[in-house]
């Protein structure tokens, strides 16, 4: 078996004792003579996979009762347009700006109801004092992780209205308080599990305020009535996401996931920060990200030739996005130290060749 290290920003690494379990249990779910692909979502077997899911996930960030755990399709992408139709009834959704995710998600906003723009920053997030919500606001969004750009909040925003965040790159990365939250929502293709999952959690009495009008399959509160099965689910995500719980809380949590990204991050800033300008990241300080540290080359003729290089050592996808170009090693739950180690490394190496 020959595993490289892949720095993907998502579809993403995944651990591999997952992969392992799932490719063992693939014929042959427990004994059951097939696999979870043909398994009905509302057989006992899988409804035992869906619950322990949720409980894991609730052990995993504490989630008080008051909150509702969904699995919703459409990515982050069909949040952008839920969360609007669901809670800027007759209010203003809010939203901070700070990057490729969040600048989508506000114009998205913009089509179905009134939105506003409290915050627009570039290469950094805004702080606390720049997030003034407006008369009438229904909502903060805010982006805790722009993955394209490698931006990253460092603090919790505080409002006196709910708080709503896109925590889909972020995820599971480090403990969150959800009881300050209205609703938090992660795409599951990089922390969690497979593409076509999205994890939803929100405040159970702001559900059932969308307008009678809108589609069933829009509006959460059909997820809460029907433990998010009132269509087929995406069983065979779920069922991953399940393998993913477990390896997380035999990992440590949360609080170690966070230990390890700072330590794998700051491996890759340093490489950065130490190469006499060979590589720069123009992101404030306190701003960068832990999951996506985006970077260039001064030099930029040499782009190709760092990336088919790195490939060759097996560091695989270090491609920055078409956006912003340059660089970007995803440093998800799944990626290891020594991978982090091992891409800080070349780039020292790299560096030294071609300075
Ligand atoms: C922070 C963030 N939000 C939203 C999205 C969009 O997710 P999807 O492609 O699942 O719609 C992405 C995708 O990478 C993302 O990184």
């Amino acid at each position: 078996m020959t595993r490289i290290f892949n720095f993907a920003a998502g579809p993403s690494a995944m651990p591999l004792p997952v992969l392992e379990q799932a490719a063992s249990e693939m014929t042959d779910w427990h004994g059951v003579g097939y696999s979870i692909l043909e398994m009905s979502h509302r057989s006992k077997e899988f409804m035992g996979i869906y619950g322990e899911t949720v409980e894991m996930l609730r052990e995993l960030y504490g989630i008080p009762e008051e909150y509702e755990v969904m699995f919703v399709q459409g990515g982050g992408h069909l949040q952008f347009a839920m969360i609007p139709l669901n809670f800027a009834v007759g209010g203003i959704g809010n939203y901070a700006v700070d990057g490729v995710w969040s600048r989508k998600a506000f114009n998205e906003a913009q089509k179905i109801g009134e939105a506003a723009e409290v915050a627009c920053t570039e290469l950094r997030a805004p702080r606390q004092d720049e997030l003034a919500v407006t008369d009438g606001a229904a909502y903060l969004y805010y982006c805790s992780n722009e993955t394209v750009n490698g931006i990253r909040y460092w603090y919790r925003p505080e409002v006196n209205v709910p708080l709503i965040a896109d925590m889909s790159s972020d995820f599971l990365s480090q403990p969150v308080d959800i009881s300050k939250y209205g609703l938090i929502f992660a795409g599951a293709q990089k922390n969690f599990g497979p593409a076509g999952l999205t994890v939803v959690i929100a405040r159970k009495d702001l559900l059932g305020r969308a307008e009678s009008t809108t589609p069933t399959m829009l509006d959460y509160q059909t997820y809460a009535n029907f433990e998010s099965m009132y269509n087929t689910p995406p069983t065979f995500a779920i069922y991953i996401s399940h393998l993913v719980c477990k390896w997380l809380l035999a990992e440590g949590g949360v609080k170690e996931m966070e230990r390890r990204s700072i330590l794998k991050s700051q491996k890759i800033y340093d490489a950065i920060d130490n190469s006499d300008g060979f590589y720069y990241n123009n992101i404030e300080k306190r701003s960068r990200s832990r999951m996506n540290v985006v970077f260039n080359l001064k030099n930029e003729e040499l782009n190709q030739l760092f990336i088919e290089e790195a490939l060759q050592k097996g560091l695989a996808n270090i491609k920055g996005h078409r956006i912003v170009g340059g660089m970007r090693a995803s440093l998800y739950n799944a990626v290891s130290v020594e991978a982090a180690e091992a891409l800080a490394d070349y780039m020292k190496a790299f560096a030294e060749r071609h300075s």
